[in-house]
């Protein structure tokens, strides 16, 4: 005997308000403040309001599924109405949170589902947007991912913070509040334990990082730098400067704002060159942004020599390739400073000594990743001494934390009980290693734009950070000279090296 099922159709089979669910996934994109995006870079990121949409029309059902309740074309498009309400309600930002609103949700959904409501699997669930919305719906919501960072980012956002729900921060001095909401001990307990790190770093290797002296002009004194511009070089093809190493730049530009251009220039004497800072506003006369070196090679400045990009690639390969520094950025009291190099500031960035290295070599035939090719060939090769002295100070530093954490948990008496998080956990251990994620998310993210491939974005005068796209163009002829083709959208925006 055949049996049959009852099939009922669900919203999403039938229409959804796509222009107030694409609105609000387009308001999303500006949204910074709590946004989970701001967590840790993910490249696929779906928008939470379309998810949200989505998950709900998918549970809850037609009502031309219901003709006992809804026995008219009239009827159910009023009740179709009244479920647009509730969609167009709920992928709105604000309401994120709204427990109201939420509340109206779920039981539409319990409405459609016996009762229940059911859980929620993504098997590749990236940044984590459908388990976060199942979840954020009252859903029993699971997450996969073939990524190790995916599955990290999925469990900071939808595992650890219920384990924790509602609880006190446990660092010393926090204030007596009669009630913690949801995960708010936590990110306090995040704050200041980040903070914790920020002063122990800046004590030991605050030094690596002095302000820089102002000239007369800027008004004297001193001025925190916001990032030291770095130029690649090579030696100069001609035999006659071999001993020189001429820069391998692709736009000399600092700032590209409009009626404020700045951009530094290379004032070559003899077989010796330095930096200049220029800018239109004191006159200068800009020549354009071109620099040295494009996508078929480059010029030598103290020659005039041509540089093939294969003789730069056979440099780059016999570790000929070095850096000077062109020009310094600092925070002035209104707008950014720029600064000519010093001898003194060069010095120090080659001082730092770093304590170890990453020596693990990339996947040489990684798609896309080509670096290889210029003589990058491990991690390491992707910082400066500078750079991997402060990741390593930091990375030290969240194990330095975990630890405080964990004895401060004990103090404000959390159970000892040892079981970790991956296990579960729920006591002082634990809890101290679900802070630490968040915290290692942080040098994370520090890495993406403190490596020596980052670039300057001149027209936003800030630094742009690596990882652009997801696992393509990470080729460093883009990053050496110019992030335009990892960033088509950005084309005009040149960028320079920072460290
Ligand atoms: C388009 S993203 C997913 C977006 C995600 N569903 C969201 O809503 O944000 C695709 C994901 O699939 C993952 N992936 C690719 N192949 C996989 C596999 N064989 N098993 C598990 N995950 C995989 C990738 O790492 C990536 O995170």
């Amino acid at each position: 005997m055949a049996a049959t099922t009852a099939t009922r159709r669900k919203l999403i089979e039938v229409a959804i308000p796509l222009d107030a669910i694409n609105a609000a996934s387009a308001r999303e994109k500006s949204i910074r403040h709590g946004h989970p995006s701001t967590l840790h870079l993910w490249w696929a990121r779906r928008p939470l309001a379309a998810c949200r949409a989505v998950l709900f029309a998918q549970l809850v059902d037609d009502p031309s599924s219901h003709p006992d309740r809804f026995p008219t074309k009239e009827a159910v498009e009023a009740e179709r109405k009244r479920l647009f309400d509730i969609i167009e309600e709920l992928v709105q930002w604000e309401n994120s949170t709204n427990e109201e609103v939420l509340k109206r949700a779920r039981a539409e959904i319990r409405r459609s589902c016996g009762g229940e409501l059911p859980p929620v699997y993504d098997p590749f669930s990236g940044g984590g947007s459908i388990p976060l919305e199942a979840q954020r719906l009252g859903l029993p919501a699971h997450g996969s991912d073939l990524n190790p960072v995916a599955v990290m980012i999925g469990k900071a956002m939808i595992e650890i913070p219920p384990r924790f729900k509602d609880r006190q921060p446990v660092h010393p001095g926090a204030k007596e509040r009669t009630h913690y909401r949801n995960a708010e001990g936590l990110a306090e307990d995040v704050k200041y334990y980040g903070e914790w790190m920020r002063e122990r770093a800046f004590e030991r290797i605050g030094h690596l990082y002095p302000k820089v002296d102002l000239p007369k002009e800027h008004g004297g004194g001193k001025a925190t730098v916001i990032a030291w511009i770095w130029a690649r070089t090579v030696p100069s093809p001609d035999p006659a400067f071999a001993h020189v190493h001429v820069p391998l730049v692709r736009s000399f530009d600092l700032s590209t704002k409009k009626g404020k251009e700045v951009w530094t220039e290379p004032v070559v004497e003899g077989s010796a060159y330095r930096f200049e800072v220029r800018s239109t506003a004191n006159g200068d006369f800009r020549r354009g942004s071109g620099g040295t070196v494009g996508r078929r090679g480059g010029i030598c400045i103290v020659s005039g020599s041509a540089m093939p990009l294969k003789y730069i690639r056979q440099q780059g390969q016999a570790g000929n390739m070095g850096e000077r520094l062109m020009a310094i950025v600092a925070a002035g009291s209104r707008s950014r400073l720029y600064l000519p190099p010093t001898d003194e500031q060069e010095a120090l960035a080659r001082s730092a000594k770093p304590e170890s290295q990453p020596d693990i070599a990339f996947e040489p035939n990684a798609l896309g990743f080509r670096i290889g090719s210029y003589g990058l060939t491990t991690f390491g090769d992707l910082f400066t001494d500078r750079q991997l002295t402060a990741l390593n100070t930091f990375s030290k530093l969240v194990h330095e934390a975990r630890e405080r954490i964990e004895d401060d948990a004990l103090t404000v008496g959390f159970s000892d009980d040892a079981s970790p998080l991956r296990d579960d956990g729920v006591g002082a251990k634990s809890y101290a290693e679900a802070v630490s994620v968040y915290l290692g998310f942080g040098v994370s993210r520090l890495s993406d734009i403190q490596n020596s491939l980052c670039s300057w974005e001149s027209s936003k005068t800030q630094v742009r950070h690596l990882f652009v796209r997801q696992g393509t163009d990470q080729n460093p002829v883009n990053h050496l000279y110019t992030c335009e083709r990892c960033r088509p959208e950005a084309r005009g925006a040149r960028g320079r090296v920072v460290r």
